[in-house]
C-alpha cells in the first residue's frame, strides 16, 4: 500500500510537540512526511524542513503559501497536522478544511465555542475529517480500561476522579519570563489558562473512558501566584450523560508533579486506576477480589489493545506511542475514506472535532462557573443541547 502524504504547520525546530508528531505520524510507515510550514519565521521554517527531508518546494515559509502550494497538486497532502500555538487554531485548521483537506489540530482546537461550532460546521460540509490531538487517549492501556467499561467488567460507573497537575509554573521569581507569563494573560490566553491548558485532557479523558459526555459542572478556580489574572489551580466537579459523577483536579503550581495526568474510575463491581507517568500499567480491583496488575501487551486483553501496541511486554511504550495510535486511527480512516469502505471500529477511537468543541464549552463553563463562587453550570456547547 503507498504512503499516505502528511503535512505539518508548526512544531519548528525547539519546539515542544514537533517531535512528537514527527515520531507518531512516522512509526507505523503509514505516512510519509511531505510538506511542512514549521516556524512562524519564514526562512528559518523552510531551512528546518529541508533538513528534515522536506523537497525545497514543499518546504514553505508559511501555512498560507503551503494551502496555496498544496492545493494546486494532484499528490496533495492527505494530512495536515496544526500544532501552532492555540490562537492560530482556527484560522488554519479552517481554512484547510474549506480547501478539501483533512486535519489534525493541536488542543485546544479553538479559543471559543463559537469558532468551535463553526469548525464542526466546516469539517460536515466539506466532507473531511476533523480531529484534535487529546494524544494520550492514544495508548493501549486507556483504550483497554475504554473496553473494559464498556464490556461491563466494572459494572455501571459512579464516579470518575482525574487530574492532570503538575509544578512548572511554580516559581513566583520565574512568573515574569515572557514563555510563562503569557499563559495567563487573557489577551493571549483567552478565558482560561491551566483548565484549557492541561484540565481539558484530564476532562476529554473522563468521557473516552467512560463513553459519557459531561452535561454540567462547578468550579473552584484561583491563581495561587497573585500577579496572575487567569487561573493556575482548579477543582472542577461534573456530571456526565449517563449519571456518573466526575471529580477533576488541575494545577500548575504542584510542586514535584511532573506530567500528572491520571484517572481512576469506579464502577458497581470494580475500580480502574491509570497513570501517564506509568502508562504500561492498569490496575484492576474486581469488588470482593484481589487488585490485578494488567500489563501492556499481555495476553487476552481488548482488541483496541492489540492494535494499539508495538513492542513487546516489559518494554516500555511512551507518549509518542499514544500519538502514533492517532495517526494509526487516522490513517485507516483516510484510506477507508478513499476506497470508499466502513473503517476497522478498533481503529474508530481518534478523538474528533466535536471532542475539541465540548473542551471549549467546559472551558467557558469553568471560567464563568469560578466567577460566580462555584455556580453549576451547563458544560454543553449550544449546538448539543
Ligand atoms: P512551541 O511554542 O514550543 O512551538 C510552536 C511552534 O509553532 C514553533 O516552532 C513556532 O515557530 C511555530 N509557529 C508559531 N506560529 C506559526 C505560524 N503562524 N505558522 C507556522 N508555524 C508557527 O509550542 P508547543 O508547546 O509545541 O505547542 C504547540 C501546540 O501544541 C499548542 O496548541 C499546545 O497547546 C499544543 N500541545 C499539545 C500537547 C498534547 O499533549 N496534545 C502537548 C503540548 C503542546
Amino acid at each position: 500500500m503507498t504512503k499516505l502524504k502528511w503535512g505539518m504547520i508548526g512544531g519548528g525546530e525547539g519546539s515542544q510537540i514537533g517531535p512528537a508528531h514527527r515520531l507518531g505520524s512516522g512509526l507505523d510507515s503509514k505516512f510519509e512526511f511531505t510538506a511542512g510550514a514549521l516556524d512562524h519565521r519564514p526562512e528559518e521554517g523552510r531551512e528546518y524542513g529541508q533538513r528534515l527531508g522536506l523537497a525545497s518546494d514543499r518546504s514553505y515559509g508559511s501555512w498560507q503559501d503551503m494551502l496555496a502550494g498544496e492545493k494546486g497538486r494532484d499528490d496533495r497532502v492527505d494530512l495536515v497536522t496544526v500544532a501552532t500555538p492555540n490562537s492560530t487554531h482556527y484560522e488554519i485548521t479552517k481554512a484547510f478544511l474549506e480547501a478539501g483537506f483533512n486535519v489534525l489540530c493541536e488542543k485546544p482546537m479553538t479559543m471559543t465555542v463559537e469558532e468551535g461550532e463553526d469548525i464542526v460546521r466546516t469539517a460536515k460540509a466539506a466532507g473531511k475529517i476533523c480531529a484534535v490531538n487529546y494524544g494520550y487517549t492514544g495508548y493501549s492501556l486507556v483504550r483497554h480500561m475504554k473496553a473494559m467499561i464498556a464490556r461491563g467488567d466494572i459494572g455501571k460507573v459512579r464516579l470518575v476522579n482525574t487530574e492532570f497537575a503538575h509544578g512548572h509554573h511554580a516559581n513566583a521569581a520565574d512568573a515574569d519570563n515572557p514563555r510563562v507569563r503569557w499563559r495567563y494573560d487573557p489577551a493571549q490566553a483567552g478565558v482560561s489558562a491551566q483548565f484549557a491548558d492541561c484540565g481539558i485532557h484530564a476532562m476529554h479523558m473522563a468521557s473516552f473512558v467512560t463513553g459519557q459526555e459531561v452535561e454540567k459542572l462547578s468550579a473552584d478556580i484561583v491563581s495561587c501566584l497573585p500577579v496572575r489574572t487567569l487561573e493556575d489551580d482548579a477543582m472542577v466537579n461534573f456530571r456526565m450523560d449517563g449519571g456518573t459523577v466526575g471529580r477533576l483536579w488541575t494545577s500548575s503550581i504542584a510542586i514535584g508533579r511532573q506530567h500528572g495526568l491520571g484517572i481512576q474510575v469506579f464502577g458497581e463491581t470494580g475500580g480502574l486506576r491509570w497513570s501517564q507517568e506509568q502508562p504500561n500499567q492498569l490496575y484492576y480491583m474486581p469488588l470482593g477480589e484481589r487488585l490485578q496488575v494488567i500489563e501492556r501487551g499481555e495476553a487476552n486483553l481488548s482488541p483496541e489493545a492489540d492494535r494499539s501496541t508495538r513492542v513487546t511486554i516489559g518494554h516500555a511504550e511512551g507518549m509518542p506511542l499514544a500519538f502514533a495510535n492517532i495517526y494509526k486511527d487516522l490513517a485507516e480512516a483516510i484510506n477507508a475514506q478513499k476506497e470508499n469502505r466502513d473503517m476497522d471500529p478498533a481503529a474508530n477511537l481518534y478523538p474528533r472535532a466535536e471532542d475539541g468543541l465540548r473542551s471549549m464549552a467546559a472551558v467557558v463553563a469553568v471560567a464563568e462557573s469560578g466567577k460566580q463562587d462555584g455556580k453549576w453550570l451547563d458544560a454543553r456547547p449550544p449546538m448539543f443541547r
